[in-house]
């Protein structure tokens, strides 16, 4: 099954982001979108978005635009069509129908969808239908973050999803992971899970949030951002979204949900416009005074803003054992954190995933940790957790490390980390040429 065509629905933030890869790729894309709401607009966004997701300006000829009312019959030439609309389930079957009527016979058609099952996504499709059909489940940005979740269904005809997998590795660059049809898949059920429990723990333990995300980012091989900042990157709103649906579709007793309840702060910042980086700010904000931009962070406590503090940890490398061993608040929290995200990944096998390292990979290449949940237990080494935690019961990964004590259960790494990453390689290689939009080492 080649991909030579590609038809995106949808021109928000997913489906321009999917179109604009393809473009990078030389795919040729059309992306349609409502007759109001005009896919040319997403185009000029396309072209001039930053940071930019398209690798040269000139990618920019792989695309063509048109609504779904005048221009749905390009649909029949596509070999793939990505639905990246709004996240309604009526609208998305909607669309199913009509794709499905327009399609080439076999044509591959997948949903971006975040939260919807597939099984809730495809019961309106006939069996031969749910063939073809199937979750691609692409990160924001979409050229910047290496993970795609595919999630099948039980009819799929499998050698077409392993193409797809392979296309969107090859052509686009990403690292597929196969996953089953659980809520949030395998990069949000345990990304999200983890930035609840570093935001809970913050408010519990009292740290100010410039704290919270000194600790529960660079030093633990997380990205700078930690979880306050990351959430105003989000967007508040659309977490509290995101967390709605985990509720709703996760049992009772996961932990999750003790992680996920509602906060009152977090409902205020949103009912006041504070939504994050695109609304008035966030946890964090910029002020001016006197003609001077100044950053500031809010108080957890007395939801008040002041100007920022920088916290050093005086931390340059990354060392889990030395952080959790500190005899600080830091080093507590960061354990309380550390030994809480374990707890939860671990619990997740074999139930949701039998492939332990495919959650590594997930939180790797979906949320930019240098090390997932499973290789930050192999760092602070086996015997070392269990001196330390207090109780793991039905937690049958954890059960049996506990009775074989194996320092070595990782084994093999799985391939993605095995790409020598260009700010691996960079430091040792020598610069020969440079232009405005490329280097060449
Ligand atoms: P968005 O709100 O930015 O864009 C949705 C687009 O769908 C809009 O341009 C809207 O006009 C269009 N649309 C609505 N009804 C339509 C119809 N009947 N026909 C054609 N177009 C229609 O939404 P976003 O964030 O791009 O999300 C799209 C999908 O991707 C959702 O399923 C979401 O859950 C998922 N997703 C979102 C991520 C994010 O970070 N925003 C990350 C991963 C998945």
């Amino acid at each position: 099954m080649e991909i030579k065509k590609v038809v995106v629905i949808g021109s928000g933030t997913m489906g321009s982001g999917i179109a604009a890869q393809l473009c990078n790729a030389n795919i040729p894309v059309t992306l349609l979108d409502l007759k109001t709401e005009i896919s040319e607009l997403a185009r000029d966004r396309i072209f001039k978005s930053r940071p930019p997701l398209l690798i040269d300006k000139s990618k920019i000829k792989n695309i063509d635009v048109g609504n779904i009312n005048d221009d749905f019959n390009v649909v029949k030439n596509a070999d793939w069509i990505v639905e990246a609309v709004v996240e309604k389930i009526d609208i998305k079957h909607e669309i199913y129908q009509k794709i499905f009527k327009s399609r080439k016979p076999g044509a591959i058609v997948s949903s971006n969808t975040s939260s919807i099952p597939i099984k809730i996504l495809s019961e309106k499709l006939t069996n031969d239908e749910k063939k073809d059909f199937c979750i691609t489940h692409f990160f924001n940005p979409v050229r910047y973050m290496g993970l795609l979740e595919i999630v099948k269904n039980e009819n799929n005809d499998l050698n077409k999803i392993n193409s797809l997998k392979i296309f969107c590795e090859r052509e686009l660059g990403k690292g597929a992971i196969i996953c089953n049809d659980t809520p949030g898949f395998l990069g949000n059920r345990v990304g999200v899970y983890s930035m609840q429990v570093a935001m809970t723990e913050a408010f519990k333990m009292k740290l100010s949030i410039e704290e919270a995300d000194a600790v529960f980012g660079r030093p633990m091989g997380i990205p700078k951002t930690g979880v306050f900042g990351l959430y105003d990157l989000i967007g508040i709103d659309l977490m509290a979204d995101v967390l709605k649906s985990f509720i709703k579709e996760l049992p009772e007793n996961d932990k999750f949900q003790i992680v996920a309840k509602e906060i009152p702060l977090i409902t205020k910042l949103i009912q006041t416009g504070y939504t994050g980086r695109k609304g008035k700010g966030g946890f964090y904000r910029m002020n001016k005074s006197n003609n001077q931009k100044i950053l500031e962070a809010i108080n957890l406590e007395t939801s008040e803003y002041s100007p920022s503090k920088k916290i050093d940890l005086k931390i340059d490398k990354v060392n889990l054992k030395n952080l959790i061993n500190r005899k600080d608040k830091y080093g507590e929290y960061a354990w309380s954190v550390i030994s809480k995200i374990i707890k939860y990944a671990s619990s997740l096998v074999p139930s949701i995933t039998k492939k332990f390292n495919d959650i590594d990979e997930a939180m790797r290449l979906g949320f930019n940790w240098t090390m997932g949940p499973f290789e930050m237990l192999k760092e602070i080494g086996v015997k070392n957790f269990f001196e330390k935690i207090d109780s793991f019961e039905n937690n049958k990964f954890l059960e049996n490390l506990y009775k074989t004590k194996d320092e070595n259960f990782y084994g093999e790494r799985q391939i993605y980390t095995n790409i020598e990453t260009l700010g691996k390689i960079k430091p040792k290689a020598i610069k020969i040429d440079k232009n405005n939009s490329a280097e060449i080492f």
